[in-house]
């Protein structure tokens, strides 16, 4: 593959695809843009964590997969790095787009950065000020990298200019996973379909004002047995009041499994499905009561669909959800979680808006954008070359 000053676009694992997917979508929509090279990492590679996300999201499949698969943080990252230097030795592109905070984005923003070749880092700037968190360093070193930063919510220029970065590599486009969210509400699942594709009784939410979702894969919560048992043990309190539909991530499942915390969820009003598809996921979060989530991009998909999301972490690095959309951080406080929950069966929840350029616009910025720094790059390059 030789697709000399093409655009390399990364993805990895699954919440960089609803981000990569409209950004493909622009690029290929502006005739002056070079073509992209879509590269998957592999990080992840289940059929259910790809494939089918793929389809969901019309990304097309990659061009090249390193296929690393899992492994510790620095085999997994040293891993995608040996494989991603002869992509961009035979590629050479003009730039390379990273998005979100994966390892993925680190190790590739990395190479590129080592070979001078620019990276272009979408949502860049978020910070939960918590480098236990494996994404917090990798969203600080890639955008100390980045030669252009796209932000999602105003506050993440503040956390760039505190860490020195100058304000004319930020702009502020908007959130990209928004835009796929807004293309693909219309053909989101029924849940009912979901739960029965799963083999789950067709009287599971019979007599029930609704259900909660949950999604649990944090180190923080499934990675120590007491950390998982006491959030398993929320998850029972609270199915107490509604049920739940869980897709479990695989990092849990094998946790469980592997603390013997199995039975704990056996008697429990909780409808265990594995990882769900895109357009599945979407009908369950737009039908829920609320959501029970650790994950980043839950938090500002449920804001954006007006739906209450309880978010089992002690910090957030997406403020905006909490100040002007409908999330609330509860962490593993059993006291604080149930009266939450209690509250919202009660009222309905805090509603929020929709923040700032959430509004499916935010690929077609960042591609315009992009169109006109690579102009920019390309005169100066020249004029080097004089
Ligand atoms: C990764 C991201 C995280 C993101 C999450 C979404 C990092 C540091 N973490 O975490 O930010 O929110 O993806 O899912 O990049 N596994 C499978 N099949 C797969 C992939 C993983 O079974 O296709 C299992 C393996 O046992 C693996 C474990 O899940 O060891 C963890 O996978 P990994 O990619 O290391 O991290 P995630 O927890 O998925």
């Amino acid at each position: 593959m030789r697709r000399m000053g093409s655009i390399v676009c990364v993805v990895g694992a699954r919440p960089n695809y609803m981000k990569m997917a409209p950004l493909v979508r622009a690029f290929g929509g502006q005739p002056a843009l070079p073509p992209v090279v879509l590269v998957h990492t592999g990080q992840h590679y289940d059929v259910a964590m790809n494939e089918r996300l793929f389809a969901d999201l019309e990304l097309p499949p990659p061009d090249i997969n390193l296929e690393v698969g899992s492994a510790s943080h620095a085999v997994q990252t040293a891993d995608i790095m040996r494989r991603f230097e002869p992509v961009l030795d035979d590629v050479r592109p003009s730039c390379v787009i990273v998005v979100g905070d994966v390892n993925s984005t680190l190790a590739c923003s990395l190479v590129a950065t080592k070979k001078n070749i620019p990276v272009v880092h979408v949502e860049a700037g978020l910070r939960s000020f918590d480098r236990t968190m494996p994404e917090e360093i990798n969203r600080i070193l890639t955008d100390q990298m980045a030669d252009l930063l796209f932000t999602t919510e105003r506050a993440a220029a503040d956390n760039l200019a505190r860490e020195g970065i100058a304000p004319e590599r930020i702009r502020f486009a908007g959130n990209v996973m928004i835009d796929s969210l807004l293309r693909h509400r219309e053909r989101a699942a029924e849940p009912a379909a979901t739960l029965a594709q799963a083999g789950i009784a067709t009287d599971f939410l019979s007599g029930t004002a609704g259900f909660g979702v949950v999604t649990l894969h944090r180190p923080s919560n499934v990675d120590t047995p007491s950390a998982l048992q006491e959030a398993l043990s929320l998850l029972r309190d609270v199915a107490k009041r509604i049920p739940l539909i869980w897709p479990v991530h695989p990092r849990a499942k094998a946790n469980i499994e592997r603390f013997g915390l199995s039975s704990l969820m056996s008697d429990a009003r909780i409808a265990l499905l594995p990882p769900q598809g895109y357009l599945e996921m979407l009908g369950l979060l737009a039908h829920a009561k609320l959501v029970l989530t650790d994950s980043g991009g839950i938090q500002e998909e449920t804001t954006a669909l007006a739906v209450p999301c309880l978010t089992m972490r002690e910090n957030t690095e997406r403020p905006i959800t909490i100040d002007q959309g409908t999330n609330t951080l509860v962490g593993r406080d059993r006291q604080r979680a149930l009266e939450c929950v209690d509250d919202l069966i009660r009222t309905g929840g805090k509603r929020g808006r929709t923040p700032e350029y959430w509004d499916g616009r935010a690929a077609d910025r960042i591609a315009e954008d992009l169109r006109k720094w690579l102009d920019v790059a390309e005169v100066s390059r020249r004029a080097v070359h004089a």
